[in-house]
């Protein structure tokens, strides 16, 4: 590791000591020939260093120091005179007393956005277009850091639990989940497409075939729709697949590991009602109106969580065309009491899918179902939706293939990640708990994308744009 650096967080285990520390310079204060500052690194717990006039040339330096120089100091631990002692922070019995000053980096005179504040109130292209700097206020440390302990947590207790993490490939095939795709254009088969997950659906499904049995990945998700509050154009997913398994195999799986996370993370939060309440969709839309209801009891309270599961959702419903759609995953099987009615399409409208979706203070936070794992089934539901069997091969030909070689029933879910984050950081918006957002068109202003690209390249992928 690094010479003889300590972490800030270590200091006041080193009353007495030399020691060395790298980090920011929050503020700088001259009380006569003294001349005090704040030092910070990773952790944001602020150091008192203090400069007297002893060696002339680190003193001159010190005095010329501004809110976020970045600086190497070498100095003495200790303990401050009673009465300067402030408990309200780890280091508030300590200063460092500073030997020799490096300067490692001058920050320019005037910052571009402030970052001593909670940054809300600063518009939105600035924050990002200024993002490396935005994201160093405290505020958003302390939330990409509670991303970080929810990601640990979630990929200790799943493979834990005997889960594999496995990646699935971003330059794929579109998947219909609802949305439009991101599409890559190929070089080498010119005139031809990979279209970026929407989620790793198939995938996971394929890993089922696969024989692996229970898969997990934090995977990353694209898709070309409005972007809001809950909604970026990439997106992360907590998901996950099992084999052998009935809907109330995952549920259960899903609501003791979101209970955990909370316990362990978020211990601050009450969640109201354990076992999580369950609504059908004709419960949840006679009384609340909506898919996504906010159950809170007290809606002013900022720690509570009300979770719930909505289940029973119909499978199809008619566009305004009058055609059969799906209404959340075609990939899904129905309850096992309507199968027979999807197999021989009868009922169509009375057929209910096994979907289920988690619901946390008004927010679908996550989705999933027990799937369709026979050729038949998944044929039935294409032809509903009124594929032919020939685009039905040629779109899913890998599925039902897959579906006749020994495929295991199975069943999974997604999470929103961000969503989650973002309600257990009392954020009002999932860009702040992810590290580099899109603006709400989809831009990023920090590297200028989307951006147009050279005549050369586009020669190469044999694309002609009409701008
Ligand atoms: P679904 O489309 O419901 O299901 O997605 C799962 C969860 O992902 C979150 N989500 C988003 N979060 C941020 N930005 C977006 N644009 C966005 N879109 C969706 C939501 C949602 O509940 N393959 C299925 C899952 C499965 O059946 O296993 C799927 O992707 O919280």
């Amino acid at each position: 590791m690094q010479s003889n650096r300590i972490f800030i967080k270590e200091t006041p285990h080193h009353i007495g000591k030399k020691i060395v520390v790298k980090g920011w310079v929050r503020n700088r204060r001259n009380h006569g020939k003294i001349i005090f500052i704040d030092l910070i690194d990773k952790d944001d717990i602020p150091l008192q260093v203090v400069f007297t006039p002893g060696i002339k040339e680190y003193y001159e330096l010190a005095s010329k120091l501004r809110g976020e120089d970045v600086i190497k100091i070498e100095g003495l631990i200790k303990e401050r005179p009673s009465g300067m002692q402030n408990d309200k922070i780890p280091t508030g019995k300590i200063e460092l007393e500073s030997e020799t000053i490096e300067l490692l980096n001058k920050s320019r005179e005037s910052l571009p956005i402030p970052i001593d504040n909670d940054g809300y109130d600063i518009n939105e292209e600035l924050r990002l277009k200024n993002r490396y700097l935005d994201l160093r206020r405290q505020r958003l440390h302390k939330n990409i850091k509670l991303r970080h302990a929810i990601l640990h947590f979630i990929r200790n207790y799943l493979s834990d639990r005997e889960f594999l993490e496995i990646e699935t490939p971003i330059l794929t095939k579109s998947t219909p989940e609802g949305a439009r795709d991101y599409v890559v254009p190929s070089r080498l088969q010119q005139g031809k497409f990979y279209a970026l997950p929407q989620s790793p659906q198939q995938y996971k499904q394929l890993l089922m075939v696969a024989g692996f049995e229970r898969y997990f990945q934090i995977a990353r998700c694209f898709r070309d729709e409005d972007t809001r509050g809950d909604r970026q154009p990439e997106f992360t997913q907590l998901d996950l697949e099992l084999s052998f398994v009935e809907r109330e195999d995952v549920m259960k799986l899903v609501e003791d590991l979101l209970i955990d996370i909370v316990k362990k993370i978020t211990p601050e939060k009450t969640i109201q009602e354990i076992p999580f309440p369950r609504l059908t969709h004709k419960e949840v839309i006679s009384k609340y109106k909506t898919e996504n209801p906010d159950l809170r009891k007290d809606k002013t309270n900022p720690n509570l969580l009300a979770f719930c599961w909505i289940t029973d959702f119909p499978f199809f419903e008619k566009n305004k065309e009058g055609e059969w759609t799906f209404t959340h995953n075609p990939f899904s099987t129905p309850i096992p009491q309507h199968r027979e009615w999807l197999l021989k399409k009868d009922k169509i409208n009375e057929i209910i899918t096994s979907q289920y979706d988690v619901v946390l203070n008004g927010f679908e936070i996550g989705g999933g179902s027990i799937r369709s794992h026979t050729k038949e089934s998944l044929e039935a539901v294409f032809e509903i939706l009124g594929h032919n069997k020939e685009s039905i091969k040629e779109k899913f030909g890998h599925m039902l293939d897959s579906f006749t070689v020994g495929a295991p029933p199975h069943g999974g879910i997604a999470w929103g990640l961000d969503r989650l984050v973002a309600i257990l950081t009392n954020e009002p918006n999932i860009r702040e708990v992810i590290a580099f957002p899109k603006t709400g068109d989809a831009r990023d202003p920090m590297m200028g994308s989307p951006s147009e690209i050279d005549k050369k390249q586009l020669k190469e992928l044999g694309i002609k744009t009409d701008k």
